[in-house]
């Protein structure tokens, strides 16, 4: 039954190489979530071509928020308020989504909030885990970003620590491109690793000395670059699979034990995780063992709520709608904001 006092909002993500639009109802019921992928596009260059996610963005937005409408049964009359990703990203594709919403804001006269991506990240947790409040902590990791998180309230966020070069998710893209598999590399090595030994090559684990919840994922991928030249060069056969486990490995293992050092420190009895490399099995099998020993809950969004969508933007400012946040029509794209900036 409908509540009077129901929120809808439309929310639209668009800062890498997916056109996103969802309708979500009081931040957790989702009634539409429509994607758009890019993916094949971008397979052909090994990665995400900027000018390219842009173009694309604007041909498809249109159809892709007719669509969220469609299927949410939820005419734009019906919409309380818009939620954008205005950073952080590529800043020609946050444009067309920043510019989207303004206009449709505008035009029907109603509220826009500007949503922090990894905020939106973040919130993903709330659409499948009711019971799930603030505050706990949040192990971010995408292609663009790691963080590990202090959500202490909706929309209030510390920073534990964070990469100090490579994302985890650009990690795995970068070595799966190195051992041949291609783009997008995270679901590729998740999927040959299993036939792989993960203790057939040990790869360095970094840790940060000043900083022990900060990561560092570049000299990893070095590791790894420098392992399958040497083989080259001594004529050794490369055998993918264990190259895939055992950096697979090296990758899990230091974001579990980051992740349960924070959660034992600040004294939680559970744990969230967000972002598409959330997704990878073996990072949730490792965490879920990890947790269950410490008796700590853990909570992850569906892989399709894991990579970029726009439910998760809609669950985002669905909270910050409701705590009083409205962004005016002179919204930018921001490529570089930080979490917790406005
Ligand atoms: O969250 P996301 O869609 O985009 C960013 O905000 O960056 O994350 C995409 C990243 C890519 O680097 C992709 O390779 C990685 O998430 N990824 C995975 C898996 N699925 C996606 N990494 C490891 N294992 C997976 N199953
Ligand atoms: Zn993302």
């Amino acid at each position: 039954m409908e509540n009077k006092k129901d929120i809808r909002i439309l929310a639209i993500e668009s800062s890498c190489d997916e056109t996103a639009a969802a309708v979500v109802r009081n931040g957790r019921e989702v009634l539409s979530n429509v994607i758009s992928s890019q993916i094949e596009l971008h397979k052909l260059y090994g990665g995400v071509v900027p000018e390219i996610a842009s173009r694309k963005h604007i041909e498809k937005i249109n159809q892709v928020i007719e669509t969220a409408f469609a299927e949410a049964d939820t005419p734009l009359q019906q919409i309380d308020a818009i939620g954008v990703t205005y950073g952080p990203g590529l800043v020609g594709a946050l444009l067309v989504g920043v510019a989207e919403a303004k206009a449709i804001a505008y035009a029907a006269n109603i509220p826009l909030v500007g949503v922090h991506h990894i905020e939106g990240h973040i919130s993903a947790n709330y659409i499948e885990h009711s019971d799930l409040e603030p505050p706990f902590p949040c192990l971010v990791v995408s292609g663009g970003h790691t963080h590990l998180v202090l959500v202490e309230d909706y929309g209030k966020y510390r920073i534990l620590g964070k990469t100090r070069d490579d994302a985890a998710g650009e990690a795995f893209d970068k070595v799966a491109r190195a051992i041949g598999l291609g783009y997008p590399g995270g679901p590729k090595i998740d999927r040959v690793a299993k036939n792989g030994n993960a203790d057939a090559i040990v790869f360095p684990k970094a840790h940060v000395a000043d900083a022990p919840y900060d990561f560092s994922f570049s000299g990893l991928k070095s590791a790894v670059l420098n392992y399958l030249n040497g083989c080259r060069m001594k004529g050794e056969e490369v055998v993918q699979a264990d190259v895939a486990a055992s950096f697979q490995k090296a990758v899990v293992d230091v974001l579990v034990e980051h992740a349960m050092m924070a959660v034992k420190e600040y004294g939680f009895d559970r744990l969230a995780m967000a972002g598409g490399v959330a997704s990878n099995s073996a990072l949730r099998q490792a965490m879920e063992t990890a947790c269950g020993r410490r008796k700590v809950k853990l909570y992850y969004p569906s892989p399709i709520l894991c990579t970029d969508n726009a439910a998760m933007i809609g669950a985002a400012a669905y909270y910050e709608f409701c705590s009083g946040a409205r962004s005016g029509l002179d919204l930018n794209a921001v490529p570089g904001l930080k979490l917790g900036e406005r």
